[in-house]
């Protein structure tokens, strides 16, 4: 079965999004937004709702990008559903472990059993001098950080066992031996424990992580029980598959490890309808503001570019000094669907490196299927271009089609999000 995740943002993954008529932008402070998408999910059979988070912000008049923190949003999205999963990114570098076991600990409970946590080890100097550094730690210290930080989590989630609590009267409220000190010592954080919070439902709540660098590769294959990927297109998420389905036989694990890339999605009942309403969002960008973010990306003078004509020719990759990831989506983008500059900016603008599936119900389950079957993907992280308009349409018309084909749930079967991921539960008894 294929797992699907709704992956909330703002009005929508596109940048435009809040610029339509009918966009959300004055509902993102309001809780019962975030709680009718997590519904709508639900109603879609989804695995669960997924909140990316970052701790700066940068040009406010673009759009939104932030804006309830997530884990207090969650903690009210769990009381408003019942089977959905709900996985929520937390920094390694900015919080510690005893703040983060708590907190992941508290929601499980809150939940019964239905908390995620992304582990990421956060990218932007701005975000660093909110959390008294001067500019962002460099990468290798912020993994060995990162690896030290789910070690101390972990120990601490354990610090309690399943039957640590005894509930007697007359006696003793919890075993005193099935509660235990960690006494965890170690490069970047001493933490005595226990955890003040006792055995959550799930034993852990499930680990995510979303790293691309070698470094946030091996974590991710020692630690993640399900993992978020960025692929372009099918063989770019294969290479990936497998390189992190090899990592994870190399550590010598025998979890599934699901594998979910980023996927935004127009659906139409034709492609033509698909297409129009890719271009409703993408006539939306403001032309001037977007060229001059292509010029950065491509180190070009992209200011006088004609918006409806082809993009022009390009330097080939190895004559590109700047940034090459993004470089080389851009001309992946140009070389495989010979777009206009419109259509470039618009693909940029929703999702960015992530896959983009325009066409009918049909069209978009048989490429999902494709991957499915061919080692590219264990599910999907959706990314709508625009909330909830997007999602409605893939809800109502996709998952119909998916579960037809029996690549999908009809019914939740589990009440857990390890349950609905196939992930088994680390049972911690004291004997
Ligand atoms: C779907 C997805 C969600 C992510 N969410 C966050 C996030 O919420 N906050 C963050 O700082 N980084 C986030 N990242 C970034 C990654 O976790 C990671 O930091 C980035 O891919 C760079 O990884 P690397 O340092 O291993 O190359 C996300 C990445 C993906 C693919």
């Amino acid at each position: 079965m294929l797992h699907l995740n709704l992956f909330i943002f703002a009005c929508g993954h596109h940048r435009a999004a809040w610029r339509h008529p009918d966009s959300t932008v004055e509902r993102l402070g309001d809780i019962s937004y975030y709680e009718e998408l997590a519904q709508l999910a639900e109603r879609g059979k989804f695995d669960a709702v997924f909140f990316a988070d970052g701790a700066s912000v940068d040009t406010v008049a673009d759009g939104p990008r932030w804006f309830l923190e997530p884990l207090t949003a969650m903690s009210a999205m769990s009381r408003a559903t019942r089977h959905i999963g709900l996985i929520s990114t937390v920094s390694s570098t900015f919080y510690t472990p005893f703040h983060t076991a708590r907190l992941m600990a508290s929601l499980d409970h809150i939940s019964h059993g239905r908390m995620g946590w992304n582990v990421v080890t956060s990218m932007f100097d701005a975000e660093a001098r909110n959390h008294g550094y001067d500019a962002m730690p460099e990468h290798a210290w912020r993994y060995a950080r990162a690896e030290e930080f789910v070690d101390a989590v972990i120990a601490l989630w354990d610090s309690w066992t399943d039957d640590a609590l005894l509930h007697d009267r007359g006696g003793d409220y919890a075993h005193p031996d099935r509660v235990r000190a960690i006494d965890h010592h170690g490069e970047h954080f001493r933490v005595d424990g226990p955890l003040t919070v006792p055995r959550m439902p799930q034993g852990h709540p499930v680990l995510f992580q979303a790293g691309a660098s070698d470094q946030g590769r091996d974590l991710a294959a020692r630690r993640a029980e399900a993992i978020y990927a960025v692929a372009y297109d099918m063989a770019a998420a294969q290479a990936y598959y497998r390189d992190i389905k090899r990592r994870v036989r190399e550590a010598g694990r025998h979890d599934p490890v699901p594998i979910m890339p980023g996927l935004v999605t127009y659906v139409g009942s034709t492609e033509a309808e698909a297409q129009a309403k890719q271009r409703e969002l993408d006539v939306l960008l403001p032309a001037d503001a977007s060229l001059r973010q292509l010029s950065t990306f491509t180190a070009q003078d992209c200011s006088q570019w004609e918006l409806d004509a082809p993009v022009p020719k390009l330097p080939p990759m190895h004559e590109f000094k700047g940034p090459q990831g993004r470089y080389g989506t851009i001309l992946r983008i140009i070389e495989t669907e010979q777009p206009t500059v419109r259509q470039l900016l618009g693909r940029l603008a929703a999702g960015g490196g992530h896959c983009t599936m325009v066409g009918t119900p049909e069209q978009i389950a048989d490429r999902m299927e494709t991957w499915f079957r061919n080692e590219a993907a264990d599910g999907f992280n959706l990314m709508p271009p625009s909330l909830p308009g997007s999602i409605e349409d893939f809800v109502d018309h996709v998952v119909p089609v998916l579960q037809r084909r029996g690549l999908f749930r009809t019914e939740y079967d589990a009440s857990t999000l390890r349950g609905h991921l196939g992930l088994s539960r680390p049972d911690l008894k004291s004997s």
